[in-house]
């Protein structure tokens, strides 16, 4: 069995966007957001290099990486940390530029010349403060929601103002 549980896919298919921190140099943080966290198998995260030029060079002195991914509906995610490889070819290559065949990323990967595969070594949860009321994951949700929901309404009622 590896270290992804179905949880922990389940928050990283569903939102696949992630915030990843490397190390610089100097020894202070880099953290970016990556849109394109795909599950490569049960032991490794990857992402396709669209233009994070910090991230993979500080990967390529330092594989340290650390990612962090929150389901914003229900506020509780994972941090993963672990190893990262930069793959420019062959087969992992292949198979991280592949998964993204037919999804909405598609058209950005086609000119893509690097990915980075990560293996994860600890995979630990995280969970909003926000739940030591006693407040229980359905009542999260159902804040979350209308809070997104506001959020969008108030979007679209902006922009049809405008027009
Ligand atoms: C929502 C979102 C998703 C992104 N997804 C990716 C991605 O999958 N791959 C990538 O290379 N850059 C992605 N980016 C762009 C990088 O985060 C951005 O260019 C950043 O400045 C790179 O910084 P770095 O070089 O320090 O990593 C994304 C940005 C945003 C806002």
């Amino acid at each position: 069995m590896g270290i992804l549980t179905e949880d922990m896919k389940r928050v990283i298919s569903q939102n696949r966007l992630g915030f990843y921190a490397t190390v610089c140099p100097d020894g202070t943080p880099n953290l970016s957001p990556k849109g394109t966290t795909m599950i490569y198998d049960d032991d490794h995260l990857g992402f396709v290099n669209l233009g994070s030029p910090t991230t993979l060079s500080n990967l390529a002195a330092n594989p340290a990486i650390e990612i962090s991914m929150v389901d914003l509906f229900i506020r509780k995610g994972y941090r993963f940390k672990g190893t990262a490889t930069i793959v420019t070819e062959g087969p992992i290559f292949d198979g991280i530029r592949d998964s993204y065949k037919g999804s909405s990323v598609q058209p950005l990967i086609d000119n893509v010349k690097a990915a980075v595969l990560i293996k994860i070594e600890r995979a630990l949860p995280l969970i909003s403060p926000a739940y030591l009321p006693g407040v229980t994951e359905e009542e999260t949700r159902a804040q979350w929601e209308q809070h997104w929901g506001q959020v969008t309404n108030d979007y679209h009622a902006e922009t049809a103002k405008q027009s």
